[in-house]
């Protein structure tokens, strides 16, 4: 349970808030790098309740920019992008990528107007086909995250991005949420996927460790990158199964995975603080991944803006035969389970009336470090750097082991994430 103010303060990240003006200080993936073609249609991206237009110019470089005109605010999405600069279609201004005004035909010649505009524009940095930006002060820029995927090939790899209606807190929590999987993405019979593939899009296999028996035994650690959650279920007739989570400080996570299974790496970025740009990135260690069936367990049938088919407004199409027949939810997919699950809380939950159990304890440990942090930020500290030595090597594992053993034996954490280890 959350008083009232906390749950506030957690959940609104515009400018000017405390919990947005320290996001601000993280690199946020903003769009697939496929999204936007040179001179080709700029595209909307509303980050952290902001309106920005994106667009990539005739050499090929990206600008992120303000969506409003600053002569007199009409919208650069349906500007004009052509000879290194996105044109507003009311009166001409252009602007480069960097924000800069290239032209202002609309002005006399001799005029030095067009020096004094000023229209806003963040940093972009291109990666394994994801364009990320910075929205914070300039001279807080935190070095570029490098996590474990982008170390590997691309066609190792498949980006997702959906837009999810609701909080962002509500995403991270149901990411963090070992117990979930046993009830929300039980399938009823073994399903066929294929190697290295957790489910199908009906869920995952009811003989799974995460799936056959709760999880709820569960501990948790504080490391140089957040909270590491981890979950003790039964595995096979003689072992356990260990199983962890990593939140990654401030909203980036690697939920559970098995050896031989396929990676998961998730970043939840406000859109705005009633929606969430989920960011979902699957790879395969050691081979190319498999696309269609990964796209496909997943379950997502997305619009030109990335909203869902399957949403709150069709009932997610649960089919109560398939209840019976196919899986616990009756909605297909293994996403559109997750969405279901927390858009249908509101889109913002009140936190006081909930009733928090001992499996909630990754939930809470998270809470408690973003808002120790947000309230350290108010009070002038900067919030926890990234350490990229070590975050390179961090992804999900999960293992089988001895009942005579505990976690920390199992499935200990690596001396290069202990909280002693800094950037
Ligand atoms: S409103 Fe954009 S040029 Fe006038
Ligand atoms: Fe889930």
């Amino acid at each position: 349970m959350l008083k009232r103010k906390d749950n506030e303060l957690l959940t609104r990240t515009g400018p000017e808030t405390p919990m947005g003006e320290m996001f601000r200080r993280y690199w946020i993936p903003a769009l697939l790098s496929s999204e936007v073609v040179e001179d080709g249609k700029p595209k909307k991206v509303k980050l952290l309740s902001e309106n920005l237009v994106a667009f990539r110019d005739t050499e090929g470089k990206v600008g992120l920019l303000d969506e409003a005109c600053p002569h007199r605010g009409t919208s650069l999405y349906y500007g004009i992008n052509e000879g290194c600069g996105l044109r507003c279609m009311y009166h001409g201004w252009k602007f480069d990528v960097e924000g800069e005004c290239v032209e202002l035909p609309s002005e006399p010649e001799e005029s030095n107007f067009r020096q004094s505009i000023e229209m806003k524009s963040y940093p972009i940095k291109e990666k394994n086909g994801i364009i990320w930006t910075y929205m914070g002060p300039k001279e807080k820029t935190p070095p570029f995250p490098e996590f474990y995927w982008m170390g590997l090939p691309q066609e190792n790899l498949l980006a997702e991005r959906v837009w999810q209606e609701c909080n962002y807190l509500q995403v991270i929590e149901n990411d963090l949420d070992f117990v979930h999987a046993a009830f929300l993405h039980k399938a009823h019979s073994k399903q066929q996927t294929g190697e290295g593939i957790l489910s199908s899009d009906l869920g995952i296999d009811p003989n799974h460790p995460l799936v056959k028996n709760p999880p709820v035994k569960q501990e948790y650690e504080n490391t140089n990158y957040g909270k590491r959650c981890i979950a003790v279920g039964i595995g096979n007739e003689t072992q356990n199964a260990f199983m962890e989570i990593h939140y990654i400080f401030p909203f980036y996570t690697f939920p559970p995975r098995f050896g031989g299974e396929d990676g998961m790496w998730h970043a939840f970025i406000p859109r705005d603080d009633y929606s969430t740009w989920s960011w979902d990135v699957q790879f395969a260690h050691d081979r190319p991944i498999n696309v269609e069936a990964q796209h496909a367990r997943r379950g997502l049938e997305l619009d030109e803006h990335f909203k869902k088919h399957r949403n709150l407004q069709n009932d997610y199409e649960q089919d109560i035969e398939l209840m019976r027949t196919g899986n616990f939810t009756g909605i297909r997919g293994i996403a559109n389970q997750d969405h279901a699950a927390t858009e249908t809380m509101g889109a913002i939950v009140d936190r006081s009336k909930e009733r928090l159990g001992t499996s909630d304890l990754p939930v809470i440990q998270m809470r408690r470090l973003l808002l120790q942090s947000v309230k350290d930020f108010q009070n002038g500290i900067d919030p926890m750097q990234l350490n990229n030595t070590s975050l390179k090597k961090l992804y999900s594992e999960g293992i089988y082991d001895s009942r005579e053993k505990g976690w920390q034996e199992a499935l200990p954490l690596h001396e290069d994430f202990s909280l002693e280890v800094k950037n």
